[in-house]
């Protein structure tokens, strides 16, 4: 699906994508996380064909990008991070105006419409105006409109970001339903649960570099113990010299919680019960652990 080769984009002195190379087989569903300015966006632009390589190699679909670019956006579907509708038309003008870029022709496109709004959960909003709708309604035809050209692939920047969690369910539901029926889908997400649901392989990267590839669960496995207690509450700081440090295979530090890492969870449980001050929580490990081991804990601003 995707072939990249010391791929680079550089904005003046920055360089934002730096030497990225990666291959992500046909028909999977990829998820590329990272912080803030980590340079996601700026990837799938480059993917899409709508923002110039700096330096290196793309294949997207087999097609040669840049140089195929206009081949390749007839048989992909785009979900941007900012939902670019149309407000001067209405809902099922806004279906209408994109499938007119692809040549469809009249007889093809009613029906398809007709399924697009119903996919959508817009039937009884088709004619109001963009202006009308709610965030959700209009990430949910924000995501109809990329299928209106039955794409091969659908490139979706945080498709969920902003959306209640009935809308992030039905949206959820959709992308599965659309990977069942063969379609390729990459996606970024600041949402882990997101990832984890929907990924069959996920790439975490920062500062325009991969720091690693693989399944949620091959990467939850690779870099962070089986089991993680979160502890807070009065007394943490003796209890972490008494207990906690000795007993965790690893510990992190933030505010005023502390994470204990550890394959076995039980001696950090029953030593938390000589401590009925504080509170905690045991949970397994997942892969926000494994993003903020690999990406660490501050506040990006860069
Ligand atoms: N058109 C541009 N001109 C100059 N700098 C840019 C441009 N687009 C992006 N950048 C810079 O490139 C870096 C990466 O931005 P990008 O939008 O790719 O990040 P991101 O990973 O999508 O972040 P977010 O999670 O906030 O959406 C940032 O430092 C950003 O300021
Ligand atoms: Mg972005």
């Amino acid at each position: 699906m995707i072939e990249a080769k010391g791929l680079s984009k550089c904005y003046g002195k920055q360089r934002v994508v730096d030497a990225l190379s990666l291959c992500v087989p046909a028909g999977i569903c990829w998820g590329l996380l990272g912080p803030n300015g980590a340079g996601k966006t700026t990837f799938l632009r480059m993917l899409t064909g709508n923002t110039s390589l700096t330096a290196g190699r793309l294949r997207v679909l087999g097609y040669d990008v840049p140089r195929e670019a206009l081949k390749l956006r007839r048989r992909i579907g785009v979900v941007p991070q900012q939902d670019n509708l149309d407000v001067d038309f209405s809902v099922v003008e806004n279906l209408r105006t994109y499938a007119s870029y692809f040549g469809i022709s009249r007889i093809e496109l009613q029906p398809r419409i007709s399924e697009l709004l119903k996919f959508a959960a817009l039937e009884s909003r088709a004619d109001s105006p963009i202006t009308a709708l709610s965030g959700g309604m209009q990430r949910r035809l924000s995501l109809a409109r990329a299928l209106v050209n039955e794409p091969k692939l659908l490139v979706l920047d945080e498709p969920t970001t902003g959306l209640d969690p009935q809308a992030r369910q039905l949206i959820w539901q959709q992308l599965r339903a659309l990977r069942a029926r063969g379609l390729g889908l990459v996606l970024t997400t600041h949402y882990m649960e997101e990832a984890t649901r929907l990924c069959d392989q996920v790439t975490i990267m920062d500062h325009g570099r991969i720091l690693d590839s693989d399944s949620p669960k091959k990467l939850i496995a690779r870099h962070i113990e089986a089991q993680v207690v979160e502890v807070y509450g009065t007394g943490l700081d003796s209890w972490h010299g008494a207990k906690g440090e000795a007993l965790a295979t690893r510990f992190e530090r933030a505010g005023d919680t502390c994470f204990y890492y550890a394959d076995d969870e039980r001696p950090l449980l029953d030593a938390l019960r000589d401590y009925p001050e504080l509170s905690y929580l045991h949970r397994p490990a997942n892969l926000e652990d494994v993003f903020l081991r690999l990406t660490g804990r501050e506040l990006r601003d860069d």
